[in-house]
């Protein structure tokens, strides 16, 4: 197996989706515990060989007040690398998680067995099921009182038309609770209460061997052979294609708080999900194993220090050995960039990465010029699909206290945007933008950090905006006829492209009524625009 092949094949790139509560947290800790403080071969040696580099990494951090959030977390288990995408966890449904989405191969769904599915897993879901994500489901909190397990699945089943397969199958419910039976492997997890304690899995020969008897209760054993008889005629055996397209999944037991069956978890993710996949570009599907490097920018963290403007962009390598120093084409810009201090990122620490691969998230600080949807490559003109924006749902109109800052405002505004902290519209006639938002809170956090950062007080006012609307057309005299007919309700985004703010719904409907020939999308895919 050549390198490439290698280092691919360790790779799992995932992400875990849940409503809050579920117990996602937890399970991250519990992840990373397994994951120990082993950090990847090369890094390793880079932060021996790189004390230099990496002291002046923390100084540029220190300097510029860099703040990197746990974003993505790096960890080794068994011979597998396992980056693991934080999904922002707000109630306020974020673009932030759709985007993450678009950066792994699979996820994990997180249910907590006392309420079942609720409704951030399935919006969550729906993200992952689009994109034809495959999704491996943990039922956490079994040490407390739970549902019944097969009330469980079926919801999972017809709420979410997939497949279901356990894979473990619990021993006893709340406070009886004792473990698990391993379907696939035949052998028997004692959970351990408290701690972090993972008992060995005791070895049997089947439901019938005796020694189950020995090791489990009377009344329990006969429960899990009922249990299990009936799991077997109901579900249909794991089928790890059915599973990689996404219409099945594997179902694991456990209580993260007991670090009871996270270790088979990780173990299922490592032997059945997907390694970093084919990832479509415009022109052409980039496979992970190619040699040369690509990959795109699918998060943009800012700096809070007031001073800087500088950012991480988080990229997701799609192709190639990516080493430090190298210099990859800003493709949307059409210019070269040498990427000196790229991070790489681990349980509970960062360092400049000598090395990254396919299915690997590095972070580039940068003064601005990478925007969420930007593609780097060694000198390819590829631009990678499914980094979506969508038409934000909460629209205001942003006023200065004082009028003279307005040049001043646009600058802020604009670089918010880039960030994809809110989307901004400048109208084609007036002054006054408009602000798109996803959530009520975040006018709130743009209002501080226009204040904070940029030192313009602002206030958002309600206007007459119900929808924003990409225009697009095929035919260009069609389009200016638009524009020339709809000045007034015509806005630029931040990349320049028409936007069409409907007043209310009527008017929405009837621009599409009699505008056939344009296309009024709510949703679209970022940075289509190459220089060049
Ligand atoms: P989230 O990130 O999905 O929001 O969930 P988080 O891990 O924070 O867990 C939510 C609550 O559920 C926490 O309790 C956590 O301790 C608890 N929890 C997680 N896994 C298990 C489990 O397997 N069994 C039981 N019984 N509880 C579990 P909390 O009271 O909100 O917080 P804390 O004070 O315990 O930290």
């Amino acid at each position: 197996m050549s390198s490439i092949d290698h280092q691919v094949s360790r790779r799992r790139t995932f992400a875990i989706i849940s409503h809050p509560d579920a117990g996602k947290t937890t399970l991250t800790e519990k992840l990373l515990l397994f994951g120990g403080a082993i950090q990847m071969a090369g890094a390793v040696k880079a932060k021996k060989e790189q004390r230099g580099a990496r002291s002046d990494f923390m100084k540029i951090e220190q300097d510029r007040g860099i703040s990197v959030s746990s974003a993505v977390m790096t960890f080794e288990f068994e011979d597998n690398i396992f980056n693991l995408l934080d999904t922002p966890g707000h109630e306020d449904f974020s673009e932030d998680t759709y985007r993450v989405l678009t950066a792994v191969d699979s996820a994990v769904m997180v249910i907590d067995a006392a309420k079942g599915i609720e409704a951030q897993t399935r919006k969550l879901f729906e993200v992952c099921r689009l994109r034809d994500v495959p999704i491996t489901t943990f039922i956490n909190k079994l040490d407390r009182e739970t549902r019944d397990f097969f009330e469980l699945l079926d919801q999972i089943e017809q709420d979410l038309a997939l497949d279901v397969t356990p894979v473990t199958w619990p021993i006893g419910s709340g406070r009886d609770f004792r473990g698990c039976f391993d379907l696939v492997n035949d052998q028997v997890l004692f959970m351990e209460k408290g701690g972090n304690v993972v008992k060995e899995a005791i070895q049997i020969k089947g439901l019938d061997d005796p020694k189950l008897d020995e090791l489990v209760p009377d009344y329990l054993v006969a429960q899990l052979r009922e249990d299990v008889e009936m799991v077997r005629q109901m579900c249909p055996p794991f089928d790890i294609e059915s599973y990689r397209e996404g219409h099945l999944t594997p179902v694991f037991f456990g209580s993260a708080i007991n670090n009871f069956g996270v270790r088979e978890l990780l173990r299922g993710i490592a032997e059945n999900a997907p390694t970093p996949r084919p990832q479509e570009a415009a022109t052409r599907t980039v496979e992970a194993s190619e040699t040369k490097v690509s990959g795109f920018v699918f998060k943009v963290q800012a700096n809070i220090d007031p001073n800087h403007r500088d950012r991480i962009a988080f990229i997701r390598l799609c192709s190639g050995h990516f080493r430090r120093g190298m210099k990859l084409k800003h493709v949307r810009a059409g210019k070269q960039m040498a990427v000196h201090n790229p991070m790489l990122f681990f349980a509970n620490e960062r360092d400049i990465a000598e090395e990254a691969w396919p299915g690997d998230i590095i972070g580039i600080p940068n003064h601005g010029t990478l925007r969420i949807g930007d593609t780097l490559t060694e000198g390819e003109d590829l631009r990678f699909r499914g980094v979506p924006a969508f038409a934000p749902e909460l629209l205001q109109k942003v006023r200065l206290d004082d009028p003279l800052k307005g040049k001043h405002l646009q600058r802020a505004l604009e670089q918010l945007a880039e960030e994809g902290a809110s989307q901004v519209f400048k109208p084609m006639m007036g002054a006054d933008w408009i602000v798109g938002v996803v959530g009520q809170l975040q006018f709130e956090v743009l209002k501080e950090r226009i204040s904070a950062e940029y030192g313009i007080k602002v206030h958002f006012e309600q206007t007459p905006a119900y929808a924003a609307r990409w225009v697009m057309c095929d035919d260009p005299l069609e389009l200016k006829k638009f524009r020339d007919t709809n000045q007034s309700a015509l806005f630029e985004d931040h990349d320049k492209t028409l936007v069409f703010i409907a007043r209310n719904a009527w008017h929405l409907e009837t621009a599409q009524r009699d505008w056939p020939k344009c296309r009024f999308e709510a949703t679209r895919e970022q940075n289509m625009v190459v220089a060049g």
